[in-house]
């Protein structure tokens, strides 16, 4: 083992250097040539972010690490072209903008806002094709790759995809650009924030006296103690999806133009590697090595222990403070029986990471109509004991990890409204995993903020 560790810090990277290892979960494209093509015209197209922004998220997310911010991490499980419009993107920046307030004033902490947005396109599949009365194609990846409609032409992989993916990108992010560099995000105006139903929802009233007291908090350090905090009238807003399809991330690696060098991955600020590709032997372990962003590996109940120290080994080597987020997915009824060593092997390898729970992709369930759907008590099961956990552990849960959307769905059930299986068919628009809704979110978070304002 030893030896293969060697080899893969001591083996020379480049941004190609993954294609010499197996590399599960890509589309089979019916033409190289086509798709190198694209490659090469997508790698010569402008960096959608920056090495500084990218610098400046790894540095939050170290003090993060150190248990001195919080990170939230949210956003669709995978983003459509159609959704691509301004209502949708707003929705979803409002919702996470407020879930933020309301872990600020529950953690007394400066929370890091990170979207699964602007890139979130390519998604890994349990099974390769798809059957549907006896007809089978290829399974939906991603609008990166194919497109959902089952038939034959919509299920070919098409490279052209990863351009439109691109391009869709660029758009959704000047508008996030756009909206949080201007008086959208200022903290003095949460109003600006409310989605339409805000007024009709059971949490409003809560909401409102939680955005009442930070505007008092902030008039106080105004007025009374004569401060304005610059940084704080706007909020930072950062980018991350899952680097699943190494193409698009490979052709957006641009070498750093400091005098420390290396490479960085602009398509976003903070990719992360999922569960079905987290093996430390194979392409995207590979890819992630080399580039300098802060990256995230999501770990779950296949993760053992010697895997995630490789993964430590290979991913971490410097224990570079910001540089390593581990995601952890087990499910609520799994938590307790595998995070705790999987804590106890971080600390023996005496490095440090950022510790993030993801409540949702251990407890997604098929409801009886054939859905797939996850139970809000489940997620905040999940998340609650994370908490505990990680003190038990002498540990520090740094961050939370939410599909959602800020759009009226009904996806999962439960929440404040009590959705029940009978509901879901009213409006699932998700193509893979169920969201937690507008209301589902914001209450979430409220209840995340009860359980940190407990801790602290
Ligand atoms: C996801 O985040 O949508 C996902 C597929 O998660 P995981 O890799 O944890 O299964
Ligand atoms: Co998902």
């Amino acid at each position: 083992m030893c030896y293969l560790v060697l080899l893969n810090v001591c083996t020379s990277w480049s941004p190609t250097s993954w294609q010499s290892r197996p590399a599960v979960q890509l589309p089979t494209y019916r033409s190289q040539e086509a798709l190198e093509r694209v490659v090469e015209e997508l790698s010569k197209l402008p960096p959608l972010v920056t090495q500084w922004e990218v610098d400046s998220l790894k540095a939050q997310l170290a003090e993060a690490a150190r248990g001195e911010r919080f990170l939230l991490q949210g956003g669709d499980c995978a983003e459509s072209f159609d959704d691509c419009n301004a209502a949708t993107i707003t929705n979803k920046l409002k919702i996470l903008l407020q879930m933020s307030l309301v872990l600020v004033h529950g953690s007394k902490k400066r929370v890091i806002r990170v979207g699964r947005i602007a890139g979130q396109y390519a998604k890994p599949r349990s099974d390769d094709f798809e059957t549907r009365n006896g007809v089978t194609l290829p399974s939906y990846r991603g609008d990166i790759c194919n497109r959902p409609e089952f038939t034959a032409e919509a299920r070919e992989p098409d490279p052209e995809l990863l351009l439109r993916g691109y391009e869709r990108a660029a758009l959704t992010l000047n508008y996030i650009r756009a909206l949080t560099k201007g008086g959208f995000a200022d903290l003095h105006h949460p109003e600006y924030w409310d989605l339409d139903f805000v007024r009709h929802s059971p949490l409003a009233e809560e909401f409102h006296r939680m955005s009442e007291t930070i505007g008092e908090a902030l008039r106080f350090m105004e007025n009374i103690l004569g401060v304005r905090p610059q940084e704080i009238e706007r909020v930072d807003f950062f980018t991350s999806h899952e680097g699943l399809h190494l193409y698009y991330e490979q052709a957006q690696t641009r070498r750093a133009s400091h005098c420390k060098g290396g490479w960085y991955n602009l398509s976003c600020h903070f990719p992360w590697i999922g569960m079905r590709t987290a093996d430390p032997d194979g392409a995207h372990v590979e890819y992630f090595r080399g580039i300098s962003n802060p990256i995230a590996v999501k770990i779950g109940k296949n993760t053992t222990p010697d895997v995630l120290l490789r993964i430590l080994d290979v991913l971490h080597p410097d224990n570079e403070p910001g540089r390593l987020t581990l995601i952890h997915r087990f499910g609520c009824s799994a938590i307790a029986d595998y995070l705790p060593r999987l804590i106890e092997t971080v600390r023996r390898s005496g490095k440090t990471v950022l510790w993030c729970c993801d409540a949702m992709h251990g407890n997604t369930r098929v409801a009886s109509n054939g859905l797939k759907t996850r139970r809000f008590d489940e997620i905040l099961g999940e998340l609650e004991q994370a908490f505990d956990i990680h003190a038990a552990c002498g540990s520090y849960l740094g961050g939370v990890h939410i599909e959602l959307t800020g759009d009226n769905v009904t996806e999962c059930m439960g929440g404040a409204r009590g959705l029940t299986e009978d509901d879901l068919q009213r409006a699932y628009k998700s193509q893979v995993d169920p969201r937690l809704n507008y209301e589902q979110a914001l209450e979430m978070a409220m209840l995340i903020a009860r359980k940190m304002s407990r801790l602290t």
